[in-house]
C-alpha cells in the first residue's frame, strides 16, 4: 500500500515521528536549529498530502496555491499566526494546532519569568559568578515582592486561567481582561473583570495570554505602557508582537515600568545586538514556554494524530477550521 506523503518541518520528539511513520511516507526536515527555507518548504508543499508545521513556518496562499495534493496542515503548536487559515479554508484543507497539552507547561513558565523578573533572579545569579559578592548587604539587590500582589492578565483562555490559579498561593488579588468576560470562571478562580486599562493601571504584574491577531498587534503600547504602575512587571509568553518592542524598550530604559519577561519576541530570533538586551531590568528566554519534556513529546503525539486523522478520512481532535472538516464530510473514528 502506498502511504501519503507527509513532510515534517523539524524532527519532532520521537513520540510523534514514529506515529507518523506508522501511518505516512515520512519526509523530514533535517536540520534541527533552523527552519526549512521557503523554497524548500514550497517544493516539499507541492508533493505532500500532510504538513506537519512549527510556528517558524509561513503557510500562505502562495504556498498553499502551489500544494494541490494538500489535504491537512498539522500546527506543532497552539497558536497558529503562521497558518493563512483563511486561505486554507478556501482550498479545502484542514489545519490543525496542539490545544491543552501545553497550557499548565506554559503556565509555569510565565510564573518563572514574573518569579525571576520579580526577585531579579537572573541578575543575581550573574552577580554571585561575577565576583563582586563581597558579604550580605541591607539593600543588596532589592525586588518586588509578589505575594499579597495585583495580578493582571490580559486574555483569559485556558493559559490565563492557569496562569490565574497558580495566584491563589501568592494570595495575589487577580484582575483580568478579556475580549469575552468568563463570568463562568470568575467566582472559581476568584478573579475580577476590568477593562483593559484598569487592568494596565490597577496591577502589579501584567502577564499577557492573547493570541496575535490584527486587533492585538502592538496592544501594549507607549500609552498603555505610560499608564502601568513605575514598579509593574510585564510578562510575555504570547506572542512578540503583542508588545511594540521599541516602546518597551524606553519603558523599561526610563522607568516607567520596573522590569519585563519575555519568552516571545516581534522578531524570533531576537538578534544579539538588539537594545533589548542591554537592559538589566529585562529576561529574554528563547520562546520555550511549552519546553518541558513531557509536554513536548504530548504536543508531538497531537500533531501527529490531528494530521493522520484526516489524511485517513477522520475528523482530527483539534481543527482551528472545522468548517472544512464538516465540508470534508469528516468524521471522528470513521
Ligand atoms: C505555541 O504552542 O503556540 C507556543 O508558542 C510554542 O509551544
Amino acid at each position: 500500500m502506498t502511504l501519503p506523503r507527509v513532510y515534517v518541518c523539524r524532527r519532532l520528539p520521537d513520540r510523534g515521528m514514529d506515529l507518523l511513520r506508522g501511518g505516512a511516507d515520512v519526509r523530514v526536515w533535517d536540520q534541527n536549529e533552523v527552519p526549512p527555507p521557503r523554497d524548500v518548504l514550497l517544493r516539499e508543499a507541492s508533493q505532500a498530502f500532510g504538513l506537519v508545521s512549527l510556528l517558524t513556518d509561513r503557510i500562505d496562499d502562495e504556498l498553499l496555491s502551489q500544494a494541490p495534493k494538500l489535504r491537512v496542515v498539522a500546527n506543532y503548536a497552539v497558536g497558529y499566526d503562521n497558518i493563512d487559515v483563511d486561505a486554507a479554508t478556501r482550498r479545502g484543507v484542514v489545519a490543525t494546532n496542539t490545544p491543552d497539552v501545553l497550557t499548565e507547561t506554559t503556565a509555569d513558565l510565565a510564573w518563572a519569568l514574573l518569579m525571576a523578573a520579580a526577585r531579579r533572579v537572573v541578575e543575581a545569579d550573574a552577580f554571585t559568578r561575577s565576583g563582586k559578592w563581597r558579604s550580605w548587604q541591607p539593600e543588596l539587590l532589592l525586588g518586588q515582592d509578589v505575594h499579597g500582589r495585583t495580578l493582571g492578565l490580559v486574555g483569559l483562555g485556558r493559559i490565563g486561567a492557569a496562569v490565574a490559579r497558580r495566584a491563589q498561593g501568592f494570595g495575589m488579588r487577580v484582575l483580568y481582561h478579556d475580549v469575552v468576560r468568563r463570568e463562568d470562571l470568575e467566582g472559581k478562580l476568584g478573579i475580577q473583570f476590568r477593562p483593559l486599562e484598569s487592568v494596565l493601571v490597577e496591577s502589579d504584574f501584567v502577564s499577557l495570554h492573547t493570541p496575535l491577531t490584527p486587533q492585538t498587534r502592538h496592544l501594549i503600547n507607549a500609552d498603555r505602557l505610560r499608564s502601568m504602575k513605575p514598579t509593574a512587571v510585564l510578562v510575555n509568553t504570547s506572542r512578540g508582537p503583542v508588545i511594540d518592542e521599541a516602546a518597551l524598550y524606553e519603558a523599561l530604559k526610563n522607568g516607567t515600568i520596573w522590569a519585563a519577561g519575555l519568552d516571545v519576541f516581534e522578531r524570533e530570533p531576537l538578534a544579539t545586538d538588539s537594545p533589548l538586551l542591554t537592559l538589566p531590568n529585562l529576561i529574554a528566554l528563547p520562546h520555550v514556554a511549552s519546553a518541558s519534556f513531557e509536554t513536548r513529546s504530548r504536543m508531538a503525539e497531537m500533531a501527529a494524530a490531528n494530521c493522520l486523522a484526516v489524511l485517513a478520512g477522520r475528523a482530527p481532535a483539534n481543527p482551528i477550521n472545522p468548517g472544512v472538516v464538516t465540508r470534508l464530510g469528516l468524521r471522528e473514528g470513521a
